[in-house]
């Protein structure tokens, strides 16, 4: 039966034009910007094979073919590495040559994620399968895939990973609408639907999708169905889902972790830093030139506007 399968399979999709990181987009895909030494790309396959998945399926466009080196081997440079017995950096360079699990599928027109989705899903065949979103990058203790398997696991249905975001920030994300008001601070809840970067004053809840989702093959067929609003328009994944809880349920799962835009440059600057302390080689320098900056910065702190809404939400969620 198709609920009882595992979840092996995984979506990134990584087409777009990284148009907020020109003019470096000009030549190197933003998927390679680095976060230190790791392409951006390499933490989120981590998080998808850390969950259990197997294959992963990235939907390019044919301007990034960089990406696909990137997980090739290169023999050249292992041969060099072990000529000169450097044992550690081989072992980090092979590491990426996972081209077993990885398959690259060209979407040859950006037409939207709903779009890039479908170019991805048509490689398979009736299984529910996963999609990480290449802006977002999300640190946690637990894979965020591997905390949705597990709901999937009860739930049999198709899960979007949502987090609470402050009002300002409702129009540029999918905000999904919760089945019942009473439910919508739970982990889990049920969807009526979802709205695609709607006002702050039509947003349904103030849940957001941010980039990870578990999806039951039978939403390809409403993907296939969604067509432009206007020629050459994106087509935007959650405008099937109103035809698609007709038929299934979908699910709301407020996942754990830090969750980082690295569709922004501030998101890239942000996730850099938190990195770099996790790093040991780096932590203490980044630490104290950290130290060093609150100092100063702390001499005139009005001009700071301290964002905190995300974590209060979560710390008075924790109290109840
Ligand atoms: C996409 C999705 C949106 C989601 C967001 C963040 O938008 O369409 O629903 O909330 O990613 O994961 P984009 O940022 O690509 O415009």
């Amino acid at each position: 039966m198709k609920n009882e399968q595992k979840i092996k399979k995984l979506i990134i999709p990584a087409a777009g034009w990284g148009t907020r990181f020109l003019p470096m987009t000009k030549i190197i895909p933003k998927e390679l910007v680095p976060i230190l030494n790791r392409p951006s790309i390499d933490l989120l396959v981590d998080e998808a094979i850390a969950s259990g998945i197997e294959e992963i399926i990235l939907v390019i466009s044919t301007r990034k073919q960089e990406i696909m080196k990137y997980f090739e081997p290169n023999i050249p440079l292992e041969k060099e590495l072990k000529s000169k017995n450097k044992w550690e950096l081989l072992k980090h360079v092979k590491k990426t040559n996972r081209e077993a699990v990885i398959r690259v599928v060209y979407q040859y027109e950006q037409l939207g994620l709903g779009h890039a989705i479908l170019t991805g899903a048509r490689f398979f065949k009736d299984e529910p399968f996963a999609v990480i979103l290449g802006d977002d990058l999300i640190k946690s203790d637990v894979p965020v895939i591997k905390q949705m398997i597990d709901e999937y696991q009860k739930v049999k249905s198709s899960i979007v990973g949502v987090q609470t975001v402050p009002y300002e920030k409702l129009n540029k994300y999918g905000i999904v609408k919760p089945k019942n008001e009473k439910e919508k601070e739970n982990t889990i809840f049920e969807i009526a639907g979802a709205i695609e970067k709607p006002s702050a004053n039509k947003a349904p809840s103030r849940k957001a999708i941010l980039g990870r989702y578990i999806f039951n093959y039978s939403i390809v067929k409403y993907l296939e169905k969604l067509e432009p609003k206007e020629e050459g328009e994106e087509i935007n994944l959650v405008d099937c889902f109103a035809d698609y809880l007709k038929e299934e349920k979908i699910y709301a799962y407020e996942f754990d972790g830090t969750r980082y835009d690295l569709g922004s440059i501030e998101g890239f600057a942000l996730a850099t830093i938190d990195y770099g302390i996790e790093n040991k080689e780096i932590s203490n320098a980044i630490k104290q030139h950290i130290l060093k900056i609150a100092a100063s910065i702390y001499q005139d702190t009005s001009e700071l506007n301290f964002d905190n809404s995300e974590n209060n939400d979560k710390k008075r969620k924790n109290k109840k």
